[in-house]
């Protein structure tokens, strides 16, 4: 990775108290300020309290993946990877744990990064309406002031010292669609000729757990998805790429190459006496591989050849906060509990106890205290280092993988993050439910995500959980078609949701060609935010900071510099309102067919029906748009039509596959 252009001077201060672990997050190489830290009262008394006084209409942005608002102010969140499947109002923690905020301070905004790998609570006017709380169990930590003069200058600032954003390959762009359950090649072979026979583009499908034999990493079941190689190989050549998930957890069993070798060079986390540790997950009883001890985090990374040398050019990382189902301790201590219970007559109270004892085992801290890790830095409780697991178990792949194709893009996202991460894949945003209200959810992450360092994000579009409706698929597609990771993707035992299941399949065609149609901007765009350390999407509050409707406006996103996005997220609608903060031009996708129509500033109902796609280009501007295609690899590049009133655009191309990016001769201006 190229991280010379990192020399630059930052607006940036480092204040270390005690003796941090080093994250690895920030990346430029920032010396201590010896000053005393700006802005907050600090009270070391237990852990380390940070207080800041808030004024009355200081908004607070930031947090990456968490629930509520854009402006996070009135809620408190834990930064601590969580695998909670409930993403409710109530949620204080998800996957990621991103503990960047921009703070509005009267007019004079700053930002602050509290890199500390253990848990981080963020009481924003949650207890006290006027004041930020920031509190970490552990002492040792670094802080980081980030000076600017907007929003945006303090995020790229920011973005400058984590280092640039991971960038996948194009085809990644593309429509994809995966569900726990395809059990086999033929399953595969279904879906993908169904999304053919229904016109349906599609560039790849996902393989979950499914694949693999007794669900062993770097295995594959030979009697389900045998020659794997050359299954690849078939799909290939309908340019549909297989994407295969990776578990944090090895099961242990005799004779399993990959448990054989971790145990006898001393890979897997260990627990107090130094035996490795046992946690029960999809396996059964596994070891976690040691991703923060850089001889493990290699050896594992480098067994993903197993699956490239097989064709495979993608891949997820699941499960990796690391999620626990029970550890070895849990089964004794309910064995232990059950046969207390056995003794005598169950009472409500004994069956409440035993059933509360039994739900509180999954995700338990006293085994996330329980284990260690064996880092150049020292001996360390997983619990003070908890949110570096997924962040390393994908450094391990992506380091592996620049190895094992030093000149190719594969793709890779994981489920568990730290900032930092963000230079070595993407995420999606784990298992949201098929409620409307996660629609919202999802357009509020988005930048915050992005403020992070995260550009390659997408929820599971449908939603994972619960039964989906067809409403609320084709809005949740209509939003879908501007997330750079475009994935249907779905649990077990839920209702099928390929977009070929449901009635009048056309109205999905039209909503996924129009993604195709716009892959020109929206690849064009990511590739100038990753590159110079922008946001792809953006709040609107941080574009027209003194238009004060358009600073309270959440559920309205800029997608790029041309774009406004305003999707549809309540059921039965038959359109919305929508605030232009300037004059812009809608584009309405209708049966397929694009109309232009140009609105004033102010405030809209825009009529939308649920096969109907709107979004907005700004007033002077314009951009690339495609002939439809079926796939990333049939898209024109050479005759692409302006779309709005602008009468110019930076297109950014390339290859879409080599790691060239910097090449000058990759952005031309397109003209009307
Ligand atoms: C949990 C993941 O979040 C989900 O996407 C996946 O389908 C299941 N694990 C099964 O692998």
């Amino acid at each position: 990775m190229n991280f010379a252009r990192m020399t630059g001077v930052f607006m940036i201060k480092k204040y270390i108290f005690g003796k941090p672990f080093d994250t690895e997050a920030v990346f430029a190489n920032i010396p201590e300020c010896n000053d005393a830290l700006p802005y907050f009262e600090v009270d070391a008394t237990e852990g380390l309290k940070f207080t800041l006084k808030l004024g009355k209409e200081d908004a607070v942005y930031g947090l990456g993946e968490a629930s509520r608002g854009i402006n996070k102010r009135g809620y408190v969140y834990d930064s601590f990877c969580s695998d909670d499947p409930n993403h409710t109002e109530a949620t204080r923690s998800l996957y990621g744990a991103h503990s960047f905020l921009i703070i509005e301070n009267s007019g004079k905004p700053f930002g602050v990064f509290f890199d500390c790998p253990s848990k981080i609570t963020f009481d924003i006017g949650f207890t006290r309406k006027d004041y930020l709380e920031v509190s970490t169990q552990n002492p040792d930590i670094n802080v980081y002031i980030i000076e600017g003069d907007s929003h945006y200058s303090i995020t790229e600032s920011f973005r400058k010292a984590i280092g640039r954003s991971y960038i996948p390959p194009m085809w990644a762009f593309g429509y994809t669609q995966s569900r726990w359950s395809y059990m086999d090649k033929d399953t595969v072979r279904e879906v993908v000729r169904k999304h053919k026979e229904a016109n349906l583009p599609l560039d790849a499908v996902y393989l979950d757990i499914d694949y693999m034999e007794s669900y062993k990493d770097f295995t594959v079941n030979e009697d389900t998805f045998g020659d794997l190689e050359a299954f690849a190989k078939e799909m290939k050549e309908q340019n549909i790429r297989l994407v295969p998930i990776i578990d944090a957890g090895v099961k242990i069993e005799k004779g399993y190459d990959i448990y054989e070798e971790g145990v006898d060079n001393g890979y897997f986390c260990t627990d107090k006496d130094g035996n490795p540790f046992e946690a029960c997950v999809w396996p059964g009883m596994t070891h976690f591989p040691d991703f923060l001890n850089p001889e493990a985090r290699r050896w594992f990374g480098l067994k993903y050849k197993f699956l490239t040398d097989k064709g495979i050019e993608g891949f997820w990382n699941d499960m990796n906060e690391p999620a626990i189902f029970f550890s070895r301790k849990s089964v004794t201590d309910t064995e232990k509990k059950i046969r207390e219970y056995a003794k005598e007559e169950l009472t409500l109270d004994g069956f409440n106890d035993l059933k509360h004892f039994l739900s509180s085992r999954q995700n338990n801290m006293e085994d996330y205290e329980s284990f260690y890790h064996n880092t150049p830095q020292g001996r360390y409780r997983h619990i003070d280092l908890h949110n570096l697991y997924g962040y390393n178990m994908t450094r391990s792949a992506s380091e592996a993988l620049s190895e094992i194709e030093p000149d190719k893009r594969i793709l890779l996202f994981s489920r568990a993050s730290y900032i930092g991460m963000h230079r070595y894949g993407g995420i999606w945003t784990g298992d949201n439910h098929a409620w409307w209200s996660h629609i919202l959810n999802e357009i509020r992450v988005l930048p915050s995500l992005n403020m992070c360092g995260f550009l390659y994000i997408g929820a599971d579009i449908g939603g994972f959980g619960c039964d989906t409706s067809r409403d609320l698929m084709l809005r949740w597609l209509s939003l879908g078609i501007f997330t750079p990771l475009m994935r249907n993707h779905s649990a077990l035992g839920t209702r099928l949701q390929e977009c070929y299941r449901f009635e009048d399949t056309e109205d999905f065609r039209h909503i996924l060609e129009l993604r195709y149609r716009l892959i020109p901007y929206l690849y064009s765009e990511y590739m100038k935010a990753a590159l110079e350390d922008k946001m792809l999407f953006k709040p609107l509050a941080f574009e027209y900071p003194d238009d004060e409707i358009a600073r309270h406006t959440e559920d309205q996103l800029l997608v790029g510099n041309e774009i406004m996005i305003a999707p549809v997220y309540t059921q039965n609608a038959i359109g919305r309102y929508v605030y232009l903060p300037e004059d812009m031009t809608a584009i309405r996708m209708s049966g397929g067919e694009i109309t232009e129509k140009p609105y004033v500033k102010g405030h809209h109902f825009i009529e939308i029906p649920e096969n109907e796609v709107v979004f907005f280009i700004r007033k002077g501007k314009c951009i690339p748009f495609a002939e439809s295609a079926k796939n990333t690899s049939e898209i024109d590049f050479t005759s692409l039509s302006l779309l709005g009133d602008g009468n110019e655009y930076l297109l950014y191309t390339d290859d879409g596959i080599g790691k060239d990016f910097d090449n000058p001769s990759n952005r031309k201006i397109l003209k009307k």
